[in-house]
């Protein structure tokens, strides 16, 4: 037997037993005649004590072990002497005397402190990720992640869900990123794609049958990489059939409310889910995932300042512009280079510039602006009223195009709430955004985009306007948002061809396009299919936003970086011309040549 008991897991009543453990060698204290030894596993750590005047053979054995080697020791739990009693180590009431101690297997010294949590570069952590996994901080989070995964896991099965798997290697279809292709052998010149998300499987699902299916699903999706997006990245994929928007929100909210209070209990959570349409998530945070858990609301200007004389806000509204203001509080004082800044940080997330008004403190005295010199007192004390402007605030107005006011203000808004420490890092804000837009204009391509998917079904009320005015046309479609991410999306999906064919037409789709891409679902959908919807919250990003990390690298075991590279195993990398061969592929010149 290796061990009768983990690292963690002797206390005060096991005194006196004869154990034997085994781990990692945390640290090493010598002090000549005794050495003690921290003893680590997953489930804590143990000290060890060897008595040169007892054990002679295993003291001098013990004096030879370093860090990360692995040991198994044999020896008596005794309890500490009072003053020896460590409160911050759940084993902290006893030691482990030794009588014999084995080297399992030596270790080279770490490339990183595993014992403390030391500054290292990231991509010295991803390397040597197996050793990172070893720290506290890690395991924590690996282990608040399969703590997740089980109680939607259960959760969903007491509410009679099937888990079902779907392929990983399937036909491309367009969900909004880019492929992963996988080459075929067999049919050269073929290719399968890695699912970005298994959403026509489960909808072909309900035409099955299976009313209830979720599935832990992983997806891959080819696009630019970010703190919260990674190549590949797990889903609670779900579809329910017979159901509308109200079954699909109420059950994932009960199940979202359920596992926080269980897994997380230490967090504040509103209940139920405040909602807001998309229209109102866009007037008021500028953004379709706003972070709630603090105000600092945006408030439009334009009818205001329409008919000004500073060209910068009358010329952008006379251009079917707007202009809209946040309010910071209390950061009137902020100096001119401070502000300055400010306008350089507005203008990298897109504006082409800030206006800004420092209100005085001092009653009677005029705002510092930027823009005091454009405008008339009444005008400056009509956007300060607007604003609701206190002594001592700082008003920030931003003129463009309304989606470009929004970019700037979302990010304006969310620094602000940084400065201003508004985000309470115990809370877990969540919303529901719904009534998305259908479709959106693309400019480069000319046509209509499906904002979710082509499979979403639109607003009842809303159909008769899809050939006369699809920008207005709002979706059966909604997103869960936590603490200013998007932690899920989904929809209530077109079962009836006519309006499928509707869709398409929308978007460009032919006839034989249709078919080509989506013929089996078209005809599957001919065979009696169930009214249906679901929903897909990203798991990597939940467990961040639980575990209270900056990135969702943080709770992924093996995590690629931004560049989409695995340190540790070096993938991707070049293939052997026979692999090439094999799978019908020639490099063209540009390729192949890159290492990294
Ligand atoms: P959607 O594309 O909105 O919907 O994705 C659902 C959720 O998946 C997470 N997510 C990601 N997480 C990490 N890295 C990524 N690259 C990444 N991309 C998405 C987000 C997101 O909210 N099939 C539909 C769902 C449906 O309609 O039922 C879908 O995939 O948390
Ligand atoms: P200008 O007339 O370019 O000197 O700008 C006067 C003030 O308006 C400066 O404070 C600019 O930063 C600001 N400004 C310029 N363009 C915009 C804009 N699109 N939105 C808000 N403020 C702007």
């Amino acid at each position: 037997m290796y061990r009768t008991h983990t690292c963690g897991e002797l206390r005060s009543e096991h005194a006196g037993q004869e154990v034997t453990l085994a781990g990692w060698v945390h640290s090493r204290r010598d002090h000549g005649s005794l050495i003690f030894l921290d003893l680590r596993d997953r489930y804590g750590l143990t000290q060890v004590v060897f008595d040169v005047a007892q054990v002679p053979e295993a003291h001098a054995i013990a004096a030879q072990v370093r860090s990360e080697f692995v040991i198994q020791v044999q020896g008596t739990v005794v309890l500490r002497a009072p003053e020896a009693i460590n409160p911050e180590l759940a084993t902290g009431e006893i030691e482990v005397k030794a009588h014999t101690v084995t080297v399992l297997n030596p270790a080279q010294t770490p490339p990183l402190y595993i014992a403390k949590e030391g500054n290292e570069d990231e991509t010295l952590r991803l390397k040597y990720r197996y050793l990172d996994l070893r720290r506290e901080r890690m395991q924590r989070n690996i282990m608040l992640r399969h703590r997740v995964v089980k109680f939607i896991r259960d959760y969903l099965d007491a509410e009679g869900f099937l888990e079902i798997e779907t392929p990983i290697m399937i036909k491309s279809t367009p969900e909004g990123a880019r492929d992963y292709l996988v080459p075929s052998r067999v049919h050269p010149g073929k290719f399968y794609a890695l699912p970005q998300s298994p959403q026509q499987l489960k909808q072909l699902l309900m035409v099955s049958g299976y009313d209830r299916y979720f599935q832990i699903a992983r997806c891959f999706r080819d696009e630019d990489q970010r703190a919260d997006r990674q190549p590949e990245f797990t889903q609670l994929d779900l579809e329910m059939s017979f159901v509308d928007q109200e079954d699909v929100i109420t059950l994932s909210e009960r199940l979202f409310t359920a596992l926080v209070q269980t897994i997380t209990p230490e967090k504040r959570m509103t209940t139920p889910f405040p909602r807001l349409t998309y229209a109102e998530a866009m007037r008021d945070y500028g953004s379709d995932k706003p972070d709630l858990r603090y105000d600092l609301k945006l408030v439009d200007v334009s009818d205001v300042v329409a008919e000004t004389g500073f060209q910068v806000f009358s010329g952008a509204i006379a251009s079917g512009g707007q202009v809209r203001g946040l309010r910071a509080p209390g950061c009137g004082s902020y100096t001119r280079k401070y502000l300055d800044d400010l306008v350089e940080f507005a203008k990298n997330a897109g504006a082409k510039g800030l206006a800004w008004a420092a209100l005085p403190t001092e009653a009677d005295a005029k705002p510092r602006s930027s823009f005091s010199k454009f405008v008339t007192d009444a005008e400056m004390a009509a956007i300060v009223e607007r604003m609701q402007g206190e002594p001592g605030d700082l008003l920030l107005l931003v003129a463009d195009h309304p989606p470009t006011v929004a970019a700037v203000l979302d990010r304006l808004r969310r620094e602000f709430a940084q400065r201003l420490e508004l985000a309470d890092p115990n809370e877990l804000s969540f919303a529901w955004i719904t009534e998305f837009p259908l479709v959106e204009w693309n400019p480069e391509e000319q046509r209509w985009d499906a904002v979710h998917h082509p499979f979403t079904a639109p607003l009842d009320e809303d159909l008769p306007m899809m050939s006369s005015d699809p920008a207005r046309v709002r979706a059966k479609a909604y997103d869960l948002a936590l603490n200013g991410y998007e932690v899920g999306g989904g929809s209530i999906r077109i079962y009836r061809r006519e309006i499928q064919q509707q869709m398409f037409r929308l978007l460009g789709i032919s006839e034989e396009q249709a078919q080509a891409q989506f013929g089996h679902m078209l005809e599957a959908f001919t065979y009696g299919a169930p009214p249906h919807g679901g929903i897909a919250p990203g798991i990597d990003r939940l467990v961040m936003l639980l575990a209270g990390e900056p990135t969702i690298r943080e709770v992924m075991a093996f995590p690629k970086t931004q560049q989409a590279v695995d340190l540790m195993t070096g993938a991707p990398s070049p293939v052997d011309e026979r692999q090439l061969r094999e799978l019908h592929i020639t490099l063209r010149p540009s390729a192949g040549t890159t290492r990294s």
